[in-house]
């Protein structure tokens, strides 16, 4: 490891991809990491009571510091879980400093003030990137020599000895940050600035606390677009070949729950609490299903899209997703137990024309809620052809420099990503 260099990520070396390919091979059928991690989840009307229950029974009061990290939209939510944990007479601070994708150099700013309120307790209230900077905050704050790229689950951080609990209360549901050891964060220092991501299982948040009160007002797209996030998330990793009973289990449950209650939180937002409600949990059930195996190709080609056209990323992974399905039926069977859950007979059908029905019923289901399944339909932004062209290598390279390019459970290289990307213009249908 001494001659790699220091700020390259691990899973962008030949080498890495050589050493896992070589140890797993690229279609590891019903292998598992060796260990489930997830956070505790409180949820439902008490949920902040709960925890704040929580925290008194384990921190004395004088250890009580909690600083709270929101971005300038989810700030509006501090309030009240300050007034929460007034009740257990603790000091709390609120630091807004996030930054969408979580730059690093605001990762070392949070740090830093975390150095100097030393708190016992953070508690990030946000979607994905707050959720994900804290988790990197709380790193740095414990260990300011850590070295974000070469952080991929090896080793003992060493962390819970100065921030002894990471609390995180999603404001979107899709991103199932609050249950898993991912963050993505934003490496700046290259042009165009790109993705780096961190897995330990010491980033998973100690508490996931679920409140509608958190998620209620989320505007229709974020709704539609976090949610198909949730969706990738349990759909990519069922068929991604790695599952075992527990989080097939969960990914199955979440996917049924997806379908059932994301088109009425979208439709009827606010008014529909018990959509709502049941969208945070089916988040969380996706998190721990997809967090403790990985996710389909539908991420890696989702981040690249994202960042090259600045697109959202679960309306990206979204996209991909029947894309992910077709391309990894190819290696294995497991497509086959969606059918159901998609509403899909199954009996008496050759291999072919089942895959061709589900692939559409997985399409006709984004389209229900708005979402789009090829390029070329995209309203926002509008992207012509000559422009998406032109850009193609640098979707390829990004999307096989990400993270998520190293687990892939079919192998993946720069002709196979050209040519999904070429097929996802128009929404061909993956042949190869
Ligand atoms: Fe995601």
């Amino acid at each position: 490891m001494e001659n790699l260099p220091d700020n390259v990520p691990l899973y962008e070396l030949d080498m890495v991809k050589d050493f896992i390919s070589a140890v797993l091979g690229r279609a590891p059928a019903q292998m598992m990491m060796g260990s489930f991690r997830t956070a505790q989840i409180f949820f439902g009307i008490n949920a902040l009571n709960q925890m704040s229950g929580f925290l008194e029974a384990r921190l004395e009061k004088d250890e009580r510091r909690v600083l709270i990290i929101t971005d300038d939209f989810t700030e509006k939510f501090a309030n009240q879980v300050i007034v929460e944990l007034n009740t257990i007479e603790a000091e709390s601070k609120v630091w807004s400093g996030v930054k969408p994708e979580g730059p690093i150099p605001t990762i070392e700013e949070g740090a830093e003030v975390c150095r100097d309120f030393k708190p016992t307790v953070g508690i990030a209230i946000g979607g994905g990137s707050v959720m994900d900077s804290a988790k990197a905050i709380m790193l740095k704050y414990e260990n300011p020599d850590a070295n974000f790229y070469r952080l991929l689950g090896l080793g003992g951080l060493g962390l819970r000895k100065k921030m002894k609990f990471l609390i995180a209360i999603p404001t979107t549901s899709g991103t199932g940050s609050e249950v898993t050891r991912n963050a993505m964060l934003t490496i700046t220092t290259r042009d165009p600035p790109q993705k780096l991501a961190l897995s330990h299982s010491e980033l998973v948040p100690d508490i996931a606390v679920l409140h509608t009160d958190f998620v209620k007002d989320m505007p229709p797209f974020l709704t539609m677009a976090t949610g198909l996030d949730a969706l990738a998330h349990s759909a990519g990793a069922y068929v991604s070949t790695w599952g075992g009973p527990l989080n097939d289990a969960l990914n199955i449950a979440a996917i049924k729950e997806i379908l059932k209650y994301l088109p009425r939180a979208y439709k009827y937002g606010a008014k529909d609490l018990e959509a709502r409600e049941k969208m945070q949990m089916a988040t969380v059930v996706a998190g721990m299903g997809f967090g403790n195996t990985r996710v389909g190709i539908d991420h890696g080609l989702g981040h690249s899209l994202g960042k090259v056209f600045k697109m959202h990323h679960g309306f990206c992974v979204g996209l991909f997703l029947p894309y992910t399905v077709a391309y990894t039926a190819k290696i294995s069977d497991r497509w086959k137990d969606l059918c159901p859950v998609f509403g899909v007979e199954s009996k008496g059908k050759e291999r072919k024309a089942l895959l061709t029905e589900l692939l559409q019923a997985i399409k006709d289901f984004i389209h229900s809620i708005d979402g789009a399944v090829f390029i070329k339909e995209v309203k926002n932004p509008t992207i012509s052809r000559e422009e998406y062209m032109a850009k193609i290598d640098l979707l390829v390279n990004y999307a096989e420099t990400d993270a998520v390019d190293l687990l892939a459970p079919r192998w993946m290289h720069k002709e196979t990503y050209k040519k999904i990307y070429e097929y996802a213009w128009d929404g061909r249908d993956i042949d190869f």
